[in-house]
């Protein structure tokens, strides 16, 4: 199925929205790091479901347990694996759309593929998969600031045509941590996440859904990191980020902007700033060639509406019969404030892998 990710920091995740317990196994983390749930819990509560009004209601506390891999709160070099077990999956929700694909879900795909499927929750289609990505993320990024001095942060820059318009400057992105964290939307605006609550809430309320865009960056990555070729550093950022569940696309740097401007508007023209090659822009996103030229590192991923709604919708089923569908369960009505610890997880389980590859590179 595709459930690892990572050549050396290698993430194996498991677990289905209604099953026992999801969680991962994380391979080859260095030993001898100090770990405790206490680093990994404060991600997944920025993932958990039920953390604000405009989350979809299914309440979880996602209490994260580390079953190996630590010994004495420090890492030992073996798999580290960790679970979060379920508490309030409701199967009842779903026995009514058991045999009817939901419009834009994984229902019909992996009907298709399996033949007998997960269908309570969606299975392992379900964002609850996320888990064991968050979890390992935590550790990534602990290893990234401790070692590395690597820095990630996500926000939501834009709920369908509400759009955050500053450009923030990176170097000001650490301390905008806490008014991100401090709203429900995760942006950078308390205003503006105001309205964009009340923008998810009416669309919940009328039935429906909506999607936006997750801004993310890592600031502190040094130059050199990632592989020319096939596996570009923008590759496996693109790959990690097309495995996010109702992702659509990604861009990084200028991104599609950049079809429509000039290669003078676009160099980023290098200039030597305390004894440091650094750029005087960033439309490159700090990688050139597939590695990182010590600029922060910049990308955006827009997210689509959630597939399940509670309105009528017309359907077909495993029969073969055209129906309608009214959906009961417990749905978000916009995925994008839970899904920015999720972004950073995935680019900080690339970045830690080639963190880890690039002490590889040379004999030295
Ligand atoms: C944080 C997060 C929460 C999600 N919550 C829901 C949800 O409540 N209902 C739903 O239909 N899809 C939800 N999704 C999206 C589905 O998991 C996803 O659309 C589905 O697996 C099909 O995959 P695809 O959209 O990438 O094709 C969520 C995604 C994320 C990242």
């Amino acid at each position: 199925m595709g459930s690892s990710f990572g050549r050396l920091f290698r993430v194996t995740t498991f677990g289905e929205s209604h099953g026992e317990a999801l969680g991962c196994v994380v391979e080859n983390c260095p030993a001898g790091m100090s770990l405790t749930e206490a680093d990994i819990q404060g991600d997944l509560d920025r993932r958990r479901p039920g953390q604000s009004r405009i989350t979809t209601p299914r309440d979880e506390a996602d209490r994260v347990k580390i079953l190996s891999g630590t010994f004495e709160e420090k890492t030992i070099g073996a798999p580290i694996a960790m679970a979060v077990y379920n508490e309030n999956a409701r199967e009842k929700d779903y026995s009514d759309i058991k045999e009817i694909f939901r419009p834009s879900h994984a229902d019909y795909t992996y009907h298709a593929r399996y033949g007998h499927r997960a269908w309570r929750g969606g299975g392992r289609s379900s964002a609850r998969a996320t888990i064991g990505i968050v979890a390992a993320g935590a550790v990534a990024k602990k290893i990234l600031r401790e070692k590395a001095g690597v820095e990630i942060v996500g926000y939501v820059s834009q709920i369908k045509d509400l759009r955050y318009e500053a450009d923030i400057d990176l170097k000001e992105i650490l301390p905008l941590r806490s008014v991100i964290e401090s709203n429900a939307v995760r942006v950078p605006d308390a205003a503006l996440a105001e309205r964009m609550t009340r923008l998810i809430q009416d669309t919940r309320q009328a039935g429906d859904s909506l999607g936006g865009i997750v801004e993310c960056a890592a600031v502190g990555v040094p130059a050199g990191w990632g592989d020319p070729v096939f596996d570009r550093l923008d590759a496996l950022i693109a790959h990690a980020m097309l495995a996010i569940p109702a992702s659509k696309g990604v861009e990084i740097g200028s991104g599609f902007s950049s079809a429509t401007m000039t290669g003078s508007e676009h160099n980023d023209i290098f200039e030597m700033q305390k004894g440091r090659v650094t750029t005087r822009t960033n439309y490159s996103g700090g990688i050139q060639g597939g590695i990182s030229n010590g600029m922060p590192i910049t990308l955006r991923v827009a997210f689509k509406p959630t597939a399940t709604i509670s309105r009528e919708q017309d359907s077909v089923n495993e029969r073969g019969e055209n129906v309608t569908l009214k959906v009961k369960g417990r749905h978000d009505p916009c995925v994008l404030p839970r899904a920015v610890p999720i972004v950073e997880a995935m680019l900080a389980l690339v970045l830690v892998d080639q963190f880890l590859i690039s002490k590889t590179a040379r004999y030295e």
